[in-house]
């Protein structure tokens, strides 16, 4: 028989342990043992409490997995109220709000600001009685919110017993949950394979994962916890300053903004705006804008309250990078490698700081999973430079079905099967998201699309040949393919539309400068798929000369460093098509030309300057490994994918990153195509 206390000994042990662990791996982020010894551990302190119940304490992290479910979330009164703040949106506002501080204090000094990120989650309220986790709510009405406490408990990022000392008995601490966008992509990957509903945004997740009456369903959900501030307690805090508050905070285990900094006056806080604005997008999670507080406590009981928003903080909020608008049509765009668009028509809105007039669908599947229709109401987003999107539809504004006699108003979205510029065909190739025009240079959408990249400043640099001009030339029917660029006079260019004798002459210079390039250059500028700047770069110094790369093989292909067999096929298939050949020709007849080269002798590392994301399970490589790999061989490794993606390392179970890469014709490899472009070139 084990002695009683040698047992509530190894219980305490094992609650300190874990949640040690915890701590590392929640807010250092560096965990501290396997998760298979983490595992093991934890089902010790679960066996110990199961045999003696009595050792079950509330602070416990066996009861971060859940309880039983609720039937209703009892009420939760704050013992200090949960206020809002007023919102600022333009440099005046924010300066009107230095000038009321500075009046409201009687001083013309320059004011110290506590200034921190604005997280866009929920507001929360931890209540520790004696440093032990007792009760969590939501903000409600400001007095009194719903009360959560088992969901939170499942939150390994909000202590069950504060570290430290110096906290008083009754202490509520103020945060916000809120979910990390690489979190909320997993989570919705794993949604969709599961056929469940997916969330619009993280703050959505957020929300629905935290008020679910089981635990054991938010417990799965991958949210995370940042404090901001103190409701009831504060006084008895020795804390001159908000900043000194976020210290204590951190001393007693909670995780608090990173980039949370003290500044002077309304230029500082125009400045961290600026910087947090700059910031934004490469942020683990969403934020809405910026906190500005007056750093001093002192200072700030002494400005109050008006109604129910301090005066001592602001918010300034970025403009909104959603909204809601409605559906006019759906229509479908053609790019430059033929690539067919669902687009759809919105009701103007203003979102993301511009009005939006259209937004990408991405392809037919992604219309038939968010079952977008004319007609309907649609949340849009626009984040930063990206394209505007349609998130999701809000099934509650659909026109009835009454209404409409029982159908619906418009029927599910399909994919024309000619295509609307050319009447070419339009395939989908298997296990491909994205359908194409066949058409090529036939086509007169893939056509102007690929004059305008042939002229771009970064393939043959031809300067006033912009997009309108081409679609003139086009359209006129005198341009069918860069070749007849190089046959224009001055008479037909000087004849067209808003076009002087002046600019037609520079035009005509501009082309001519441009018969004299680099490979690099020209490669490029024949926007064969699958082919940028880097790889051009890359053929040309390889191979040295034109001929060489038109009459590669695949293999001999392969030997270039980032050269895959998805580029290979690109190139195999761009120089096999005759059409293309011809130009080819007919540019070179024109005067096209460039000093031809040796093959440069030894490679560059065979991944320098490319930017890969893995998504999945790879088959033998750890992801920490094929990491390490792919920077030794010069690459980066990203977190999401975008256009500017070389490679998708896609494994097992890949879900939302590798949708988007084929949304976006990033290419995709697995990992037997990684090793391989490893290899290469690697001494
Ligand atoms: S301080 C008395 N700081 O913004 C001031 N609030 O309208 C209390 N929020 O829902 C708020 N990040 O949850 C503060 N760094 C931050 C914040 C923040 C997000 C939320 C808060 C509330 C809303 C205020």
């Amino acid at each position: 028989m084990v002695e009683p206390a040698v047992t509530e000994a190894r219980a305490a042990w094992l609650r300190a342990e874990l949640e040690r662990h915890n701590r590392a791996y929640y807010l250092l982020d560096s965990p501290t043992i396997p998760d298979a010894e983490y595992d093991r551990l934890f089902r010790e302190l679960q066996d110990l409490e199961a045999g003696f119940p009595e050792l079950l304490t509330p602070d416990s992290p066996t009861q971060r997995v859940g309880a039983a479910p609720l039937k209703v979330f009892p009420a939760h009164r704050h013992v200090v109220p949960m206020l809002s703040l007023n919102n600022a949106f333009v440099p005046e506002e924010v300066e009107a709000f230095d000038k009321r501080v500075r009046d409201g204090l009687e001083t013309i000094a320059a004011i110290d600001y506590a200034v921190e990120p604005k997280f866009d989650g929920l507001a929360i309220s931890l209540t520790y009685r004696d440093g032990i986790f007792v009760f969590g709510a939501t903000r409600g009405d400001g007095i009194s919110g719903e009360e959560v406490t088992p969901n939170l408990r499942t939150l390994r990022s909000i202590p069950l017993r504060l570290q430290g000392e110096g906290w008083p008995a009754l202490i509520e601490i103020r945060g916000e949950v809120l979910m990390f966008k690489a979190d909320f992509a997993e989570l919705n990957a794993r949604q969709r394979e599961r056929g469940d509903k997916e969330f619009v945004n993280p703050r959505n997740a957020a929300a629905g994962s935290l008020r679910q009456l089981d635990s054991k369903i938010t417990a799965g959900r991958p949210l995370s916890f940042f404090a901001y501030g103190v409701g009831a307690g504060r006084e008895a805090l020795a804390v001159g300053t908000h900043g000194e508050l976020m210290e204590r905070l951190v001393t007693w285990g909670f995780p608090v903004a990173a980039e949370r900094d003290v500044v002077s006056g309304s230029r500082g806080l125009l400045a961290f705006f600026a910087k947090i604005g700059n910031l934004r997008a490469a942020l683990p999670y969403d934020i809405d804008g910026v906190v500005y507080k007056v750093n001093r406590l002192d200072w700030q009981a002494q400005l109050g309250f008006v109604s129910r928003a301090p005066r001592f903080a602001i918010a300034h909020k970025f403009p909104a990078e959603e909204a809601m608008t409605e559906v006019l049509g759906i229509d479908v765009q053609v790019g430059r490698t033929g690539a067919i668009t669902p687009v759809a028509r919105l009701k103007p809105v203003f979102v993301g700081g511009v009005t939006v007039t259209n937004a990408t669908l991405h392809n037919e599947d992604e219309v038939r999973r968010k079952d977008v229709r004319v007609g309907d109401t649609v949340i849009v987003r626009r984040a930063g430079d990206v394209i505007p999107e349609v998130l999701a539809i809000v099934p509650d504004k659909r026109p009835s079905r009454e209404l409409f006699g029982g159908q619906p108003l418009y029927p599910a979205f399909e994919l024309p099967k000619i295509c609307p510029e050319c009447s070419s065909a339009v395939a989908r190739g298997l296990d491909e998201a994205i359908a194409r025009c066949t058409g090529g240079l036939y086509c007169p959408a893939q056509r102007k699309q690929a004059l305008w990249h042939f002229a771009a400043r970064r393939a043959m640099d031809i300067e006033g040949l912009g997009d309108k001009l081409v679609d003139q030339l086009v359209d006129a029917g005198l341009v069918h393919s860069p070749a007849d660029l190089y046959g224009l006079s001055l008479a037909t260019l000087a004849g067209l539309e808003r076009m002087g004798e002046k600019s037609a002459q520079n035009l005509l210079g501009a082309i001519d400068r441009s018969r004299q390039t680099t490979l690099a250059r020209f490669i490029f500028a024949l926007g064969i798929r699958n082919v940028g700047e880097a790889t051009a770069r890359d053929l040309a110094r390889h191979f040295g000369t034109l001929d060489g790369i038109v009459n590669a093989d695949a293999a001999a292909l392969q030997e270039v460093p980032d050269v895959g067999p998805v580029v290979a096929a690109s190139l195999i298939a761009f120089f096999g098509e005759p059409h293309n050949r011809e130009i080819i020709t007919r540019l070179l007849a024109a005067g096209l030309h460039w000093s031809e080269s040796e093959p440069a002798a030894a490679g560059p590392k065979p991944m320098n300057g490319k930017t890969l994301v893995l998504t999945g399970t790879l088959p033998t490589l750890k992801r920490d490994e094929a990491k390490a790999m792919i920077e030794s061989a010069g690459g980066k490794v990203a977190g999401s994918v975008s256009k500017k993606t070389d490679y998708v390392v896609a494994g097992e179970e890949a879900g939302s990153k590798l949708e988007k890469a084929l949304a976006l014709g990033v290419a995709v490899i697995d990992e037997a195509e990684l090793l391989k472009l490893l290899e290469k070139g690697v001494e």
